[in-house]
């Protein structure tokens, strides 16, 4: 018999009632009474399981006491409304066939709360939860909107290497990329390590960023996108933070800042909605969960708003727009700063802004998402448009309430001169960006793009609060397990 998913038996039941189907999954929970058991199918198609209802004299007793929590089961029944108040219809079971055990004393995944660190310990099995099946549900959901938001748009999505011999932002925080024998290195006449002898004839890495080959697609395609992994060794053990994330980054020539912002700003809210049309039952879960652990949290570290109710707010506000010289402002005179209890003080202009800072400003200050454009130059990227006062760069950070950084970008210097001597300042060797260059010396237009952290952005829809939580195989220092 064809497999019908535990889906449309949730969601179009009605036209299968009395109907003998197959159902395959894997057990959450098996409880029997003297005359009958119940089981609890999922199959992840949905977050809700099937009820399994088994006359216990029609099966084989040693059979049913292998239905433990874990086992993967075939099952041919009818489809019945439910006698039970939890689930509108259950199985009728006539057979059951166990496809694979699960020996319920080494399982480690019983029906309890297990702890989110227990769970990233044995990330191989944890597809299995109710959590981390809604988030891998939702995921997939914002990829396809991110793709169909940019479709509509007539934007092209470009694949940029993932090895480079370029280092984009400039932060030096990559990995190295090579097949030499780490132990016995080539070495050249002054004892270097001769890199010509590398699989690629030059040092190489995996790349921080596909912006800048993606500003050369922009400025023949005019509006093109990547969406592909990135790579960074920065040693930052937070909830934020990972060594291998996935972005997004638009690119757009005759684009201008504002443009940007204002691209940046339909797309946030293109992907929210998305969530909310064609997520609700998972949100839901994953609502009802943060709620719940946010009662053993003290009151002032519980969510100010409930998950829906956060992402709507998201839809229903305009964003705020600020330069940084503004935010700096606010900042200086703002209550924590004079009362020192920013970890990083906020009392001279230029100082970069960190996540307390951004946090601050959404949270508290203007309490809904905010863009900060016009950085100081120093500490920005070298490919940033740069203002005339000579002192800040067309640059844009997103902030979002719980996350801060969401989005980082910027209209692009198009000036050959002003790119050029920007870096010659920041001694970027020629050799490794004159095909970057060269768009600036034929045709170069006014261009604009950003980069969306796909996994911030998964911070913000699921409502978790570990960034590890929302990737299924996250790499951090010192672990990159499965
Ligand atoms: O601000 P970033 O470094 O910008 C760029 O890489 C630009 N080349 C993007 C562009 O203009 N095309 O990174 C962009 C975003 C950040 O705002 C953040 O959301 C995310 O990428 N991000 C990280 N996410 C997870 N783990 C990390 N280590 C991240 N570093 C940056
Ligand atoms: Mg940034």
């Amino acid at each position: 018999m064809k497999r019908t998913k535990i889906k449309e038996v949730i969601q179009e039941g009605e036209k299968l009632l009395g109907k003998e189907i197959n159902i395959k999954g894997w057990v959450r929970t098996r409880r029997s009474s003297k005359n009958v058991s119940f089981i609890n199918l999922n199959d992840g198609s949905i977050i809700y399981n099937l009820q399994i209802v088994a006359d216990n004299q029609n099966f084989d007793d040693e059979m049913l006491q292998k239905i433990n929590t874990g086992a993967s089961l075939s099952v041919n029944g009818t489809l019945v409304e439910s006698k039970g108040s939890k689930q509108n219809y259950e199985i009728e079971a006539n057979d059951i066939e166990i496809m694979g055990e699960a020996d319920p004393e080494k399982y480690p995944l019983q029906p309890k709360k297990h702890s989110y660190e227990f769970l990233r310990e044995i990330a191989h099995l944890r597809f299995r939860t109710n959590t981390f099946g809604a988030v891998n549900r939702i995921r997939h959901n914002m990829i396809f909107a991110v793709h169909q938001f940019f479709h509509n748009k007539g934007f092209f999505n470009i694949h940029t290497p993932i090895i480079t011999g370029s280092d984009a932002e400039g932060a030096g925080e990559m990995f190295r990329v090579t097949t030499l024998d780490l132990k016995n290195p080539p070495k050249d006449e002054n004892g270097e390590i001769d890199f010509s002898e590398d699989f690629f004839g030059k040092p190489t890495n995996l790349t921080v960023s596909g912006q800048l080959e993606a500003e050369l697609a922009a400025l023949a395609l005019s509006e093109v996108y990547t969406f592909g992994p990135t790579f960074r060794a920065e040693n930052s053990n937070t909830k934020r933070h990972l060594a291998e994330f996935w972005m997004i980054e638009p690119e757009m020539a005759f684009y201008d800042i504002n443009d940007n912002m204002d691209l940046a700003e339909e797309m946030l809210r293109y992907i929210v909605k998305f969530a909310l049309d064609n997520c609700r039952d998972d949100l839901e879960f994953l609502s009802k969960q943060r709620q719940e652990e946010d009662r053993q949290k003290p009151a002032n570290e519980r969510e100010p708003m409930e998950l829906i109710e956060k992402l709507n707010f998201v839809l229903e506000n305009k964003f705020e727009r600020i330069t940084y010289t503004e935010a700096f402002e606010i900042l200086k005179n703002s209550k924590p700063n004079k009362k020192k209890k920013f970890a990083f003080p906020m009392d001279e202009w230029g100082a970069d802004l960190q996540s307390e800072h951004e946090r601050f400003l959404v949270e508290k200050h203007f309490k809904k998402p905010v863009m900060v454009t016009d950085y100081p130059r120093d500490i920005k990227a070298f490919y940033m448009k740069q203002n005339d006062d000579g002192k800040t760069v067309r640059g844009l950070d997103v902030l979002f309430p719980s996350i801060g950084e969401i989005i980082g970008g910027s209209q692009r210097e198009e000036d050959f001169d002003k790119l050029y001597s920007r870096v010659k300042e920041l001694q970027i060797p020629e050799k490794d960006l004159w095909w970057f260059l060269d768009t600036r010396r034929f045709g170069s237009v006014v261009h604009s793009g950003y980069g969306l952290g796909f996994e911030r952005m998964m911070l913000f829809i699921t409502g978790m609060s570990n960034i590890r939580d929302v990737i299924p195989f996250p790499r951090t220092p010192q672990n990159a397990a499965f």
